[in-house]
């Protein structure tokens, strides 16, 4: 049965439904066949049908070999690779491949290149060198991808369209004259007059009050920091631009091929220039993201499940594409480790999981020249005979098995992380009382604490709404947008509990400090406030008095309301309180003035949600990785995904249908060290 999805891009006039890019889960990855000879297709394609591949993404950067000079196109290749494909059963998601441009055009035109704060122009060698303000640009790139559409728009192969590669990836933050003038643009639009721009920037600081909009330059390197509102709206403007091409794209391909979904790959852990991917993703038809795990992070597997939980918040829910991630090694980290047996299945499902309905692999084979040889890929350079490609295969065997959860949804989590990117812009902006505290650390440490219990969350943005939640996290939520602390309020009134941490509502959103104590917004709900900041050098503990000990960020706090769950037992701040906790309505308020270990941020989170009442999606042995899909065709029918991490087998009290082995489970069911077991349930 043909599977299908649902776009609700704003684009179009009302939702509507495409064939799924598969036959089952999606399988495969980057494919350049531009980099072999012909030959060496048919064995791709033979080894792709080996594996289960049924997805590829095609032609992503290789836009200069098919038009080879201004205007002259060279199809030949392409046509015979898409044809190749199409005739082993395999589905294209064809890329508009203006992330590399072409040689000829950076040389003819070089002011389409980006320029750095120091007015250093990028020369030509890499890719996605283009600036998003750049007319010019953008011109050549939408002639091309009109070319591409009208020639393959029919081509049976044809899945997804794959716009560019990675948008803002190596192209966010152009300084150039051309850009200043798209950034004076916005920011009168953003402001309507300049006085406005003056009071929001507070540019009365150094006296750099503005006259006009064509006096506010990007900024370029001053030796001292820039204006933090400023440089937050920067941010804001690049990520527009960036949408703006995306966006320039998607209406030439909408035009010539309205059949076509249309997406592009985000990297939501990494938001290179992209301040709101949840805003883009309101752009796509399927969302789609990339992900690689950093070998160096021993906790990489919980880094992997907070960004697929990202990416379903990006997708509201929706199933969404893992559209790129790695076999094994990547090559761009200073040490690239190689995943250990078994990791790569772990990943990928991890990911099918939280609701990707397919996982591809940047690349199928790996080059054996260019800037990215020595990145894994399905087909090493050892050829097949190896871990790697059995392991492909491997997957692709589990993946048709489980071939019924396309289309399935993840079961909504009682429990939300607000997480907002712009508070992370907002927080890099200018000096800060520490540079100890990246905004990922605690949004992390928060979700790999309710993982360990098997208890599931939704990773929203902070104005999404609560409707359903017992419980909200608000982990270093520095900004704090208009409404924020209003529909907090309002949850916890209606009985909802709460956990704020240090460095959130602390600025508006035009980074401004919000006066009176600290933290500003959430001040009053959570009944403290906060006088001076007191932060750590690396090295230092404080102990609190219930044995928790706490590093970095310590805070001079007296409560105003709220009662303190505990204190500093050690260090300067000695009596102050720590953790506090408000009662507002029927529901609570907690404040956390520290960074806790580890441990601490376990018995903090198991406290909440033993207060909240949320239970684990299924009773689990510590260490599974638990979450549950439901179908939507029958939602009496789900799917449970237990992922073991240990070296250890473990159990999970539950029933179902192994749906790799057959096997029927009445009560509980062992998964094997490293391995995975996915259950069908009848509920
Ligand atoms: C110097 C400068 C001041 C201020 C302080 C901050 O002393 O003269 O304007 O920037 O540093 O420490
Ligand atoms: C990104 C890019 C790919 C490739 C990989 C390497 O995800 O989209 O083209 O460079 O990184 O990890």
């Amino acid at each position: 049965m043909q599977q299908h999805f649902t776009s609700h891009s704003a684009d179009l006039a009302q939702p509507r439904s495409f064939p799924w890019i598969a036959d089952g889960l999606a399988l495969g990855g980057d494919y350049s066949p531009e980099q072999w000879p012909e030959e060496v297709w048919q064995e791709d394609v033979a080894l792709m049908r080996r594996a289960g591949v049924n997805s590829v993404n095609l032609g992503v950067f290789s836009w200069g070999l098919l038009e080879v000079a201004d205007g002259e196109y060279d199809w030949g290749w392409l046509d015979r690779a898409m044809d190749l494909l199409h005739d082993n059963g395999i589905g294209v998601n064809l890329a508009t491949p203006t992330a590399a441009p072409p040689i000829w055009l950076l040389q003819a035109h070089p002011e389409i290149a980006t320029v750095d704060q120091f007015g250093v122009r990028t020369s030509q060698g890499g890719r996605l060198a283009w600036s998003p303000s750049s007319e010019t640009f953008r011109r050549f790139a939408l002639r091309f991808v009109r070319a591409l559409a009208e020639r393959y728009g029919s081509h049976p192969a044809l899945r997804l369209w794959h716009v560019s590669n990675e948008i803002g990836n190596e192209n966010a933050r152009c300084y150039s004259d051309e850009t200043a003038v798209a950034w004076q643009a916005w920011l009168a639009s953003k402001f309507g007059d300049i006085a406005a721009l003056n009071d929001a920037w507070g540019t009365a600081f150094w006296g750099h009050h503005y006259t006009s909009f064509d006096q506010v330059l990007p900024p370029r390197h001053a030796r001292t920091s820039h204006n933090p509102a400023l440089l937050l709206d920067f941010e804001r403007f690049t990520s527009d631009a960036l949408l703006g091409h995306y966006l320039a794209e998607r209406a030439v391909l909408r035009e010539v091929t309205p059949d076509i979904p249309i997406t592009t790959n985000f990297m939501v852990m990494n938001n290179p220039g992209v301040d709101d991917y949840r805003r883009w993703g309101e752009e796509v038809d399927l969302v789609a993201n990339d992900h690689y795990t950093i070998g160096a992070d021993p906790e990489r597997h919980g880094e992997l499940s907070f960004s697929a939980d990202r990416a379903r918040g990006v997708a509201q829910g929706r199933p969404w594409l893992l559209i790129e991630h790695s076999t094994s090694a990547v090559n761009w980290q200073p040490v690239n480790r190689a995943k250990s047996v078994g990791e790569l299945a772990r990943n990928s499902l991890a990911h099918i999981a939280r609701g990707a309905d397919g996982a591809l692999f940047f690349q199928w084979r790996v080059s054996s020249a260019g800037s990215e040889q020595f990145h894994s890929g399905i087909v090493p350079h050892a050829g097949p005979d190896s871990k790697i490609f059995r392991e492909v295969e491997q997957l692709g065997a589990t993946l048709r098995a489980l071939a019924p959860v396309v289309g399935s949804t993840v079961e909504r989590a009682r429990v939300g992380i607000l997480f907002d990117w712009e508070s992370a812009s907002a927080w890099q902006a200018g000096n800060k009382p520490t540079r100890s505290i990246a905004y990922l650390d605690l949004p992390l440490a928060l979700h790999r604490a309710l993982t360990k219990r098997g208890i599931a969350a939704e990773v929203v943005r902070p104005q999404e709404g609560l409707d359903g939640f017992d419980l909200v996290l608000v982990p270093t939520l520095y900004l704090a947008a208009p409404g924020v602390a209003e529909q907090l309020t309002e949850f916890v009134r209606g009985g909802g509990h709460v956990l704020v941490s240090y460095l959130s509502g602390i600025v508006d959103e035009h980074n401004r400090v919000i006066t009176g104590g600290y933290p500003g917004a959430f001040r009053e709900l959570l009944g403290v406030r906060v006088e001076e900041f007191f932060p750590l050098f690396e090295g230092q503990t404080v102990t609190l008095d219930s044995g928790e000990s706490a590093t970095t960020w310590t805070e001079l706090l007296r409560t105003e309301g709220a009662e303190v769950l505990s204190s500093y037992a050690t260090g300067e701040l000695a009596g102050v309180p720590a953790i506090t906790r408000a009662r507002v309505g029927d529901g609570t308020a907690t404040y956390l003035a520290t960074k806790l270990d580890a441990p601490g941020i376990q018995s903090l989170v198991d406290d909440l949600v033993a207060l909240a009442g949320v239970p684990p999606v299924a009773d689990v042995d510590a260490g599974l990785e638990v979450t549950r899909r439901v179908s939507s065709v029958s939602p009496e029918d789900s799917f449970l995904f237990l992922i073991n991490h240990t070296d250890a087998p473990l159990s999970a009290r539950a029933s179902g249908v192994d749906l790799v082995s057959g096997v029927a489970h009445a009560d509980a069911v062992t998964v094997p060290a490293g391995g995975v077991v996915v259950l069908k349930e009848k509920r």
